[in-house]
C-alpha cells in the first residue's frame, strides 16, 4: 500500500478533497491549500477528514498534544514535553500556506471535532524546493494509517507547490515514523547523529529509481 504514497499524494485517488471550490484534487495549482478538506479512509474502515488547520483550532491543538503519551510526546518533540508554547501554537494555526502548511485529521465525538493527527511541512528559507517534515497522531488512533494518509495529503499539497525535496529528523528508536516512510516507496537517505536519523527523500531520485527499476 505504502509503495502508492508517492502517486496517491499526487492523485488523491481514494479520497474525496476540496478547496472550497469544489476541485477533487485540493492542492493542486492555482487551489488554496488554506481552504483544504478532505475524508479519508482509515485501515479499520473509519473515516477521518483531513483538513487545513485554522485559527480557532488552538484548544483543539493543545487537547491535541495533551493526549500524546509520553513516549509519542518524546518522539515528536524529542523532549517529554506535552504542552506547547503560544510560539509553537501560532507555527501551527496563524500560518501563511505558502512556506508553512499544516493538515489536521479530526473525527466526530459526540458532536465535537477534536484532532487525532497532524501533520506539517515547512519550507526552507533559502531552498524553496526543499521541505522539513513533522506529524503526530494521539496514541489511541494509531496504527489505523492516519499517519500515512496525514503524509500523503501534506506531500501532495507540497508537490503541487513545486516542492520536491523532504527532509525530516527521527528518533533512531522511533520505528514507526522509520518505517512509514522507508516503506512509502521514495528513495530515502539516512545519516545518524547523536542518536536522530535525518531522512531525505527528493521526488526526482525517486523518478529516476523507479525509471531504472
Ligand atoms: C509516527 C506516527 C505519526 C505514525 O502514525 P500512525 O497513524 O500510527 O501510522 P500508520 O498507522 O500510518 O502506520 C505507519 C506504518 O508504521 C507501522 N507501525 C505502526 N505502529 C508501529 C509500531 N509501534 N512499531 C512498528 N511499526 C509500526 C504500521 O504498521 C505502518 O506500516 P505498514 O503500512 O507497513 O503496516 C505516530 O506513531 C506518532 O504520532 N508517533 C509519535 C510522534 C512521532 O513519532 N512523530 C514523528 C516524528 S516528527
Amino acid at each position: 500500500m505504502l509503495t502508492a504514497l508517492r502517486d496517491r499524494g499526487r492523485s488523491h485517488q481514494s479520497s474525496t478533497a476540496e478547496d472550497g471550490t469544489g476541485s477533487a484534487a485540493a492542492g493542486g495549482r492555482g487551489t488554496d491549500p488554506r481552504r483544504y478538506f478532505a475524508y479519508d479512509v482509515t485501515r479499520d474502515g473509519g473515516v477521518v477528514a483531513i483538513r487545513a488547520s485554522r485559527p480557532d483550532d488552538t484548544g483543539r491543538l493543545c487537547e491535541h498534544f495533551r493526549s500524546l503519551s509520553p513516549t509519542s510526546a518524546y518522539f515528536r518533540f524529542f523532549s517529554p514535553k506535552r504542552r506547547v508554547s503560544a510560539r509553537e501554537l501560532a507555527g501551527l494555526t496563524d500560518i501563511d500556506f505558502v512556506r508553512n502548511v499544516t493538515l489536521v485529521a479530526t473525527v466526530r465525538i459526540t458532536g465535537a471535532e477534536r484532532i487525532v493527527g497532524l501533520a506539517q511541512y515547512v519550507v526552507d528559507d533559502d531552498r524553496r524546493q526543499h521541505a522539513q517534515l513533522a506529524c503526530s497522531v494521539v496514541d489511541e488512533y494509531q496504527r489505523r494509517g492516519i499517519g500515512t494518509l496525514l503524509i500523503e495529503h501534506v506531500l501532495g499539497i507540497a508537490r503541487a507547490r513545486g516542492v520536491v525535496e523532504f527532509a525530516a529528523d527521527v528518533l533512531g528508536d522511533n520505528h514507526t515514523m522509520l518505517r512509514l516512510l522507508t516503506k512509502s516507496g521514495l528513495a530515502t537517505h539516512r545519516s545518524t547523529q547523536a542518536g536522530v536519523v535525518h531522512l531525505t527523500f527528493s521526488d526526482v531520485e525517486t523518478d529516476r529509481f523507479l525509471a531504472a527499476a
